[in-house]
Parts: structure tokens; C-alpha cells; sequence
């Protein structure tokens, strides 16, 4: 075949020279518009990872740039005067020029023709190419000129950044971050020759243009950077090697990803490679490593095809498919990191204190896991612990370990959690007449004696009307309270857990069937239905359900005493912990969020006046519960429908209730308009706790889809949360938090003492599976070296 490859970045040389080692026959031209030892940038780093799928590829190259690569394993963090460093990391850096002269070299020796100093016009030059390879880098020309058929999708990042080296050399990976009168700035270090530093400075775009940086030429940018990070390079000066580059040579990433990677132009097949057709930021350093497996997975696909011209069609078409999934499961997690650093100034800098910053950095990808961490150095990991446990107000031994971050205790005013796990409310529909039964009993028994520190009992309704279903609970008559307080009783006798009571009022979503009865869940009740209240007449269903009255005045006047009324029992009735249901579109969420609002009094416009009832509802509540017991609020950060309640309004949201008196935020989001889209995976709603905490400054507790002790202790340990509920998981299993430390081997985990017997054989039947499972990795880590 005839190969062109136009670019002679890394995707370009190294496709050229696998091709051309697997079949010498082939032709291969790489036009490059640089001269052979001319090139921007510094260093670039890639995995230990990257360089074993090198060293399979092509073992000569592997083992060149394993010469002339540097090797860390430390990450270092620099921050308000505190050092902190953790190993295991595993990262190699070598100087751009240097790795590019390498794969030229290896080029030439197979007999690869390299072309430099041409500019390369497009693709039609070359219209004897079989193949043609458009590693042409993140302004890619031949992208541009099929941009019909590739549809790029570019996104502009709000940070500036610049590219600079200086001569001081570091052996560590390190950030330092340093603040002005304006915000912080971060910097990127490593090392990548033995004479040589990459030093990267980042900061948000207000904070450069309060700088006056948009006006400063390189020499100024330089100047004032070596001035802001004078203690860390210690005198070393900076310097830069983009002198092509006009203006400030401040840059934004751009973030690019293609629908379509491959084209046919009437006589070649044209495909993209490398940063033309995705990017990565360099938070997580895996531009190259992207570019290198691009060209070793099309070249590993010509290898099983066929080297000839009639196969190109189906491989670049499985080149596609195969390669779109790995890419972008790195942009994900590199979108994650450069968000983290896009926000650190404003979330995490100030509000956190160094060492739990340094997890919050190191686990910024949401690749790198609590138990991750342990594996790279147990060591800082097992120091990080005892520094948590030691802010939980809990004395360990210096013998002994300290306990991961979600079996620490919790102190919110006179209430201690004997751990951060929470039972999250759960309707189960199998009340009468509004009063818990044995089922209840039993069914939150069952959780309480299951390990969690908080066990929450479903939604207690404040009022007949007020309730989703005829199977709701409530807190509206005596017997209820008698129904409550036996249940409260059972917990505070027979487990050490806390009991948490939840109000609220279902609002336009009552007066529905239970969900495996009539119409199903929200649909209106066959017959027996009763007038719904909320902050405006809407239907949640439109067309199906009933139709909601907007509250008068007195309506509210009427409600609020019902909810400061059912507050009074829940306190009688022995709960420990009372909730306030604001969220999920019930009534008092209906009042929050601007698409259940309509109203065009006081309660209902800006977010401040949807807000007031809410509120209003909260302080009568907060009047009567106990001085020493806590109320968390429950809110949807996210409506997840365009209009509605953004995670930036659910800040403003938390910051009104802690004004308020509110001493923690449950952080759900949704159900409240059908048109919502939400976006689930993993810890989906952690970010939004995340948020809320270091910007209103109030604990949190996350939740949504955590279901592993890994995904607690990661969200505990980086300060996105205060607590984690746990919902369906505990369906599954009332026993989720001792099964959990069981898995992880946390054996200090105290159990009920009649259920001791379960637990030494629990723990014995996980440490088996642990001992194989890593045992399992060691003899494939060992064929993989063999
Ligand atoms: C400043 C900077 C720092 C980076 N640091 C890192 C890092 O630390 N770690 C990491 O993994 N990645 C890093 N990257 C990203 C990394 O450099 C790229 O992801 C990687 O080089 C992509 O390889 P590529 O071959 O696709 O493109 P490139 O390396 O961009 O190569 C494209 C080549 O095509 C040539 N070219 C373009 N158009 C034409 C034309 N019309 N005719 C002829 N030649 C042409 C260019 O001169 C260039 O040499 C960095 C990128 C930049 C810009
Ligand atoms: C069966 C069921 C009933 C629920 N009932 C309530 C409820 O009464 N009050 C509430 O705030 N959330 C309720 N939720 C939401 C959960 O508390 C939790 O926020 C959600 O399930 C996400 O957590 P998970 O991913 O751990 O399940 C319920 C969830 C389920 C599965």
C-alpha cells in the first residue's frame, strides 16, 4: 500500500513505522512542516501503562525512549505553606523533542520516507495514497476541510493556561498552588530530562484578566510567573519555547471529539489520528498515550486483516468503533480532571485543609478509588486515615490503624453517628389510615441492627391530604405517634444506630396509587381521590393526573402548623434526626423550583421569593424541634430540564436554609418535572454535595448510586460529603454496612452480639476471595510479563 501520513507528531511517525515494520512492502511518507529537531513544547508524560503496550509493539523503540525517559512514582502537592507528597503513581516523562526524534529515527532505519519542512496543502496532493493518515494535531486542516463528514464537536475551556520549562529540576510530580489578590493559581511540574522541567500555569480566565495577562507579552507572563512561584522554584528562572506563538501565549484547552473518523475522497481512504481527532487535557497527561494506542490499535488491525488496499474500508471502520470507546472513557475522566482544577480556586482551596485536598486532587479523574489509593501507598493513605479519624473526634491507638473515613463517627449538634452510612428514606406504601405497623417495624429493625449509623424512616406525611398514597405514612394523629415512638423504641433498645424522621407533604403528587396498584406510581387513584395542593394548579402527569390548587395564604398558614405539629411528635415519638422533604417535586419543592412556580405574588418569581414558604415552613419547624437535634433538608439540586433548578441555584438554595438554621443539605435531585433528562452513572449526585458543601459552606450528605464502601470512603475522604445514604442497595440487604466492611476487611467493624457467628464467617469467606482475586492478578501480571 501507499501511505501518506501528513503530521509527524507521535500518531503519525509511530503508525508510519509499525506499518512499515509489519510489512516493509508497504510505502510509507510522513510530511512534517517542521525541520526534523524543531518542535514546540516540553515534556510530555505518559503511564507505565502506555510504555508496556510500547514495548510489545515495537520493543526497539520501547526500550530507546526507556532510556531517555524519567521515572516518578511521587505526587507532591505544595499549598498554604504545607508539603505533602504520596507515591505509587507511576508516571513516565520525556522531553517532546526527544521522543519525536526517536520515532524519527526508527522511521528511517525501516525505511520510512520522512519529509520535513512541507507544508502539506491537503489531502488531494497525494492522489496515488491508498491510505491517508491525518495526524495533522488539534488544528487539523483535513479535519476542517471534511467537517461535513467528521462533524467535530470542539469545546473551549473557560481556564488559560501557559506552557513554560525552567532549568530546576524536581523529582517529584508536583502542583503548586499559590493565591493573589485576585484567586489562585496552580501550577503543572515534572521533570523530563535530566537538565529539564515542564512547568505549567493555569488559573481561571477573571483571574488572568484581573491580572492584566491578556496584555502582557511572554517576557511580562514570564516574569509574573516566576515572581508568584518564587518559593517553589527557589530562584530557578522560567522560560518558554513558544516563540512562534504571537500574543501572550496564554492558551484554553479545546476539548475535540468526531462523530466519524474515516472518509473516502474518490481516490484515497482518509482517516483521522491522534489530537486531530480527540484531545485530552493535559490534567491527566494522555494526549500522547491516545496518539500512540491509535496508531498501534490501526496498525494491530491491518496486522489481522491483511496489509492490502481492498481491507482498508472494514479496518478503519472497526479502528473506529474500538478506539471511540477507550477514547472516550479518557476524556471522561479527564473532563473530570480539568473541571477539577477549572474550580479548585473557588471549591477546594480555601475550603480544605491540605491533606484532605491532596485526596480531593489525587482522586480528581474519579478513575482513582479510596482502595486504589491504599494500593499505590498504603502508607500516606493509612497516615490520611488517622488524620480523618483524628478531625472525627476519634482517638486510635498509635498500634493500631485508623478506621476508613465511613466508619468514623458524626457529631451534628448533640447527636453522634457511630458512622457516616445513612439508610435513605424509602417509601414502602404499607401504612393504614397513615400509622407505621409491624411491617415497618421490622423493616427499619432490620436496617438498624444492619450496621448503618442513620436509619431513615420513609416520608411521614403531615396531613391525610398530604400524603403520595393511601399506604403513606403520617404524622397527623395520635396513633401515629404511638405507632412511631414503638418503633423508635425497638431501634434505641436493640442498636446503636439513630432513628431520622422525614416530613413532608407529596403536594401535586398526592392522592396516587401505590406503585403496584391501579394506574401504577403517580397516577391518580381509581376512585377516592382527594384535591391536591401546591404552589401552583399544574398537573405532574399532564393528562392523567389531577389537576393542583395554587396554596392561598391560609392554606398555608394551615400546612405549616401541620408540619410544626408532626415535628412536635416526631420529637415525642424519640426520633433523633428529623428531615424536611423539599425535594422531588413535592409541595414544598413545587414552591422551589421555577417550572412547578407560577405564581406572581411574593411567593413565587425570583428564586428568593420561591423560597420564602419554604423557608417559613422550615423556621416553625426549627422552633419546635429540640435545640440539640439536628434537621437536614432535602432538596433537588437538579431539576435536569432546561429552565429549571441548575446545581448553581441549588448552592443559593442551601446557602437561604443554612441562613436559616438548617444543619445539613441531603443533596437528591429530580423527579420533579417529566421532561427531566438526568444523567446517571456512578456517585451521579455527588457533585452536586460536593458543590453545596465548600460553596455554601454547609455538610452535606451524597447520595444516588452508592453502592460500594469504595464509593463512601472516596466521597468521605475528599470532603465531597459529610454522610452518604445508601437507597436501594439497602433493599437488597439491610446488612449493606457490615457486609461492606466485611468486603473491604474492615474486622473492627463491631456487629449485634447475637449475630457474631455470621461475622467471623463472613470475614473469612471475603478474605478468601480477596487472597484469590489478588492472586489471580499476580499470575496475570506475570504471563503478561512473560
Ligand atoms: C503545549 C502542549 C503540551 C502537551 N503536553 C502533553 C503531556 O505532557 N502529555 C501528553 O500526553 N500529551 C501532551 N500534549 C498533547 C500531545 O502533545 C498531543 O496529544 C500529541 O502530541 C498528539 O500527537 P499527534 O501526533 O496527534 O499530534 P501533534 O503532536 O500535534 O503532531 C501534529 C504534527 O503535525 C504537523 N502538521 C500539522 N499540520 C501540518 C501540515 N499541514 N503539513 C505538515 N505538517 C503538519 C505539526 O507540525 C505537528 O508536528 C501536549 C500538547 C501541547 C500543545
Ligand atoms: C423504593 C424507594 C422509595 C423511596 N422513597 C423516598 C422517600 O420516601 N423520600 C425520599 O426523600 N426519597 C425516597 N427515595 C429516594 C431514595 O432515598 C434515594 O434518594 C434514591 O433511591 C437514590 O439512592 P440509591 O441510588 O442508593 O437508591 C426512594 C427510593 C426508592 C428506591
Amino acid at each position: 500500500m501507499k501511505i501518506v501520513c501528513i503530521g509527524g507528531g507521535p500518531s503519525g511517525l509511530y503508525f508510519a513505522l509499525l506499518m512499515k515494520q509489519a510489512h516493509p512492502a508497504h510505502d510509507i511518507t510522513v510530511i512534517e512542516r517542521n525541520k526534523p529537531y524543531d518542535t514546540f513544547g516540553w515534556g510530555v508524560v505518559f503511564s507505565d501503562a502506555t510504555m508496556d503496550n510500547m514495548r510489545i509493539h515495537d520493543p526497539q523503540t520501547a526500550a530507546e525512549i526507556q532510556q531517555a525517559f524519567n521515572h516518578w512514582d511521587d505526587i507532591e502537592l505544595e499549598i498554604k505553606g504545607q508539603r505533602i507528597r504520596s507515591g505509587g503513581h507511576g508516571f513516565v516523562g520525556i522531553g517532546r523533542k526527544k521522543l519525536l526524534n526517536i520515532l524519527q529515527a526508527r522511521c528511517e532505519e525501516l525505511g520510512v520516507k520522512l519529509v520535513f519542512e512541507m507544508e502539506a496543502q491537503g489531502d488531494q496532493d497525494y492522489p496515488d495514497a491508498d491510505l491517508i493518515i491525518a495526524s495533522d494535531g488539534i488544528n487539523s486542516r483535513i479535519r476542517s476541510k471534511y467537517q461535513d463528514v467528521f462533524k467535530p464537536d470542539i469545546v473551549v475551556r473557560p481556564n488559560r493556561y501557559i506552557w513554560l520549562g525552567t532549568h530546576k529540576l524536581f523529582d517529584a510530580f508536583t502542583f503548586a498552588f499559590e493565591k493573589t489578590e485576585h484567586g489562585w493559581f496552580q501550577s503543572h511540574i515534572y521533570k523530563f530530562d535530566d537538565k529539564t522541567t515542564t512547568f505549567i500555569v493555569e488559573c481561571p480566565e477573571h483571574v488572568w484578566l484581573a491580572h492584566g495577562l491578556d496584555q502582557a507579552d511572554q517576557e511580562q507572563s514570564i516574569a509574573f510567573c516566576e515572581q508568584l512561584f518564587a518559593k517553589t522554584l527557589g530562584g530557578a528562572k522560567l522560560m518558554t519555547n513558544a516563540r512562534h506563538l504571537r500574543g501572550s501565549a496564554w492558551l484554553n484547552f479545546q476539548r475535540v471529539k468526531c462523530e466519524q473518523w474515516h472518509t473516502f475522497n474518490g481516490n484515497s481512504h482518509v482517516v483521522l489520528m491522534g489530537d486531530a481527532v480527540h484531545t485530552a487535557h493535559f490534567a491527566i497527561g494522555s494526549g500522547t498515550k491516545l496518539a500512540i494506542e491509535d496508531a498501534i490499535v490501526l496498525a494491530n488491525l491491518f496486522r489481522s486483516h491483511g496489509q492490502t488496499r481492498d481491507v482498508i474500508p472494514g479496518v478503519l471502520a472497526q479502528y473506529q468503533t474500538e478506539r471511540n470507546v477507550d477514547v472516550l472513557r479518557l476524556q471522561n475522566a479527564a473532563w473530570n480532571a480539568m473541571e477539577w482544577f477549572e474550580v479548585c480556586g473557588e471549591r477546594y482551596c480555601d475550603q480544605l485543609d491540605g491533606p484532605q485536598f491532596m485526596y480531593s486532587m489525587l482522586t480528581r479523574s474519579q478513575r482513582i478509588s479510596h482502595e486504589n489509593l491504599r494500593l499505590r501507598d498504603a502508607r500516606w493513605l493509612g497516615e490520611f486515615e488517622r488524620w480523618f479519624a483524628d478531625r472525627a473526634g476519634l482517638a486510635v491507638p498509635a498500634e493500631r490503624p485508623a478506621p476508613p473515613p465511613m466508619f468514623t463517627p458524626y457529631t451534628l449538634r448533640d447527636v453522634t453517628l457511630k458512622n457516616r452510612i445513612v439508610v435513605s428514606p424509602m417509601a414502602q406504601y404499607l401504612a393504614v389510615d397513615g400509622a407505621p405497623t409491624d411491617y415497618h417495624l421490622v423493616h427499619l429493625g432490620a436496617r438498624a441492627l444492619g450496621g448503618a449509623g442513620l436509619v431513615f424512616a420513609e416520608m411521614a406525611c403531615v396531613s391525610a391530604q398530604g400524603r403520595i398514597t393511601p399506604g403513606c405514612p403520617g404524622l397527623y394523629a395520635p396513633e401515629h405517634l404511638a405507632a412511631w415512638r414503638r418503633i423508635a423504641d425497638w431501634i434505641h433498645a436493640q442498636s446503636d444506630a439513630k432513628f431520622g424522621i422525614q416530613l413532608g407533604h407529596a403536594g401535586a403528587k398526592a392522592s396516587t396509587c401505590v406503585p403496584w396498584e391501579g394506574g401504577g406510581i403517580d397516577h391518580p387513584l381509581p376512585e377516592g381521590n382527594w384535591p391536591l395542593l401546591a404552589a401552583s394548579g399544574y398537573q405532574y402527569l399532564e393528562g392523567v393526573s389531577q389537576t393542583s390548587q395554587a396554596m392561598t395564604r391560609e392554606d398555608m398558614d394551615a400546612v405549616t402548623a401541620q408540619f410544626v405539629a408532626a415535628a412536635r411528635m416526631a420529637d415525642e415519638a424519640g426520633a433523633d434526626w428529623l428531615e424536611l422533604h423539599c425535594a422531588h417535586g413535592y409541595l414544598l419543592s413545587s414552591f422551589i423550583s421555577p417550572l412547578t412556580n407560577t405564581r406572581s405574588d411574593a411567593y413565587g418569581g425570583s428564586l428568593a421569593n420561591r423560597l420564602r414558604y419554604p423557608l417559613e415552613v422550615f423556621r416553625a419547624v426549627r422552633r419546635v424541634w429540640p435545640q440539640g437535634k439536628p434537621i437536614s433538608v432535602r432538596i433537588s439540586a437538579h431539576d435536569w430540564v432546561e429552565g429549571g433548578i441548575t446545581p448553581a441555584d441549588a448552592v443559593a438554595v442551601a446557602r437561604a436554609f443554612k441562613e436559616a438554621g438548617a444543619d445539613m443539605i441531603d443533596c437528591s435531585s429530580g423527579q420533579v418535572s417529566k421532561k427531566e433528562k438526568p444523567v446517571y452513572g456512578r456517585m451521579f449526585q455527588t457533585p452536586f454535595a460536593d458543590r453545596i458543601r465548600q460553596e455554601a459552606g454547609i455538610p452535606t450528605i451524597a447520595v444516588g448510586a452508592i453502592s460500594e464502601a469504595d464509593h463512601a470512603n472516596s466521597i468521605l475522604a475528599a470532603g465531597r460529603a459529610d454522610l452518604c445514604a445508601v437507597a436501594r442497595p439497602h433493599l437488597a440487604n439491610p446488612a449493606w454496612t457490615l457486609t461492606e466492611a466485611a468486603k473491604i476487611g474492615y474486622t473492627p467493624q463491631p456487629w449485634p452480639k447475637q449475630y457474631r457467628a455470621g461475622k467471623q464467617q463472613m470475614e473469612s469467606i471475603f478474605q478468601r476471595e480477596r487472597a484469590q482475586a489478588a492472586q489471580a492478578q499476580a499470575s496475570a501480571a506475570r504471563a503478561a510479563e512473560a
